[in-house]
């Protein structure tokens, strides 16, 4: 167990999300202690936006630093792995982005990796760590609302039809599913009481053969059911319907929630929940891990997280879909 007030952060990237892990820890009077990315150039100028005082010239170098803590990884999902292995192997403890691994497989190696060296290893899934869902949680275990029945989820996003940013690209493991449906996915497993066994789909393909929509079917042994639309290319409200038989919630923006409404359907009224903030989205995941790191209490959900792996790697199984470094 390592204590300390305050862990050394270095990112593997400095793109979108990158930023966000700045200006998340910038919030609490922090920095992140390195950098690594792939053009040096970018990495410099993120240092300076920051105010952070080490650059590696290398990406491989940040593995070899004694002082970095925790690796917070935010490539494309394929490069991934790579990362994984390298930064568990040197006995970093790793935050990595969503999708956390292309497939199963590979994050079974990294979870192995990760007891082997005794470090804590989890996705950035930014649902586990938003308070409205525990709060939510109370209030389900509470029994007010019954028994729970079906899960409905949407999540939409318009992206351009340019076949070669990340979304697209299946060089870089685009698609509708492992960018936008893990959210979904991890979203029904929080409130279901086992993972789904079995599934149902249908998806239609953009031109570079990643999944760019799909209706996704799913039951547990409990005969919990929940259906999930995806699209890479129409808006849809991102929307989680959560229908128990004594009422249901409806928690919109949910990879960030902060407000659901509750309707009781037996008399009617509602009830307005609120709890945490969007714009502290990073905070929490980052607090989380520290207390997951400082061994005080692990809330990251990695089993979710393998659960969550699991449908998504039988999905495009079916689907046909395999990415380059799966051939
Ligand atoms: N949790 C969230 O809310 C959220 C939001 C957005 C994205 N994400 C996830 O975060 C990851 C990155 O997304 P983003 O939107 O931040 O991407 P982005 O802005 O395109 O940034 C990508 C970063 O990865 C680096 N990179 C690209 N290809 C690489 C390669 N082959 N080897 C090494 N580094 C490479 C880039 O380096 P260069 O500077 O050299 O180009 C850049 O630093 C994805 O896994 C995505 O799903 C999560």
């Amino acid at each position: 167990m390592m204590t300390k007030e305050h862990y050394n952060w270095a990112t593997l990237g400095t793109g979108v999300i990158a930023n966000e892990l700045a200006q998340a820890l910038q919030s609490q009077g922090r920095t992140i202690y390195s950098v690594a990315n792939r053009t040096h150039e970018k990495g410099l100028a993120f240092a300076q936006k920051y105010g952070i005082d080490k650059v590696y010239d290398k990406i491989d170098d940040v593995f070899d630093d004694p002082d970095v803590d925790i690796i917070y990884i935010s490539t494309p999902h394929n490069t991934h792995i790579n990362f994984l292995r390298k930064a568990l192997a040197a006995g970093k403890h790793v935050l990595c982005e969503k999708s956390i691994t292309l497939n199963s497989d590979e994050l079974d190696e990294a979870i192995k990796l990760a007891q082997k060296n005794h470090v804590v290893l989890a996705e950035a899934m930014t649902i586990f760590h938003m308070p409205i869902y525990r709060k939510l949680t109370e209030i389900v275990n509470s029994g007010q609302l019954g028994e729970l029945k079906l899960i409905q989820m949407n999540f939409g996003s318009y992206k351009d039809y340019d076949m070669t940013n990340r979304f697209f690209s299946r060089d870089l493991a685009g698609g509708a599913l492992l960018d936008i449906g893990v959210y979904a996915l991890s979203f029904i497993r929080w409130f279901m009481a086992s993972s789904p066994k079995q599934i149902a789909s249908q998806v239609q393909l953009a031109p570079t053969g990643v999944d760019e929509q799909a209706g996704i079917l799913l039951t547990n042994d409990e005969g919990q059911m929940a259906t999930i639309t995806l699209s890479l290319h129409a808006k849809q409200p991102k929307r989680g319907t959560i229908a128990y038989d004594k009422g249901y919630i409806e928690l919109y923006e949910y990879p960030r929630g902060q407000k659901a409404v509750i309707t009781y359907t037996e008399d009617g009224h509602q009830e307005v929940i609120e709890a945490g903030d969007t714009a502290q989205a990073l905070v929490y995941e980052v607090a989380d891990m520290e207390k997951a790191v400082a061994g005080i209490e692990n809330t990251m959900h990695l089993g979710y997280t393998q659960d969550v792996m699991d449908i998504m790697t039988q999905l495009r199984k079916e689907w046909g879909i395999v990415y380059p470094e799966e051939e």
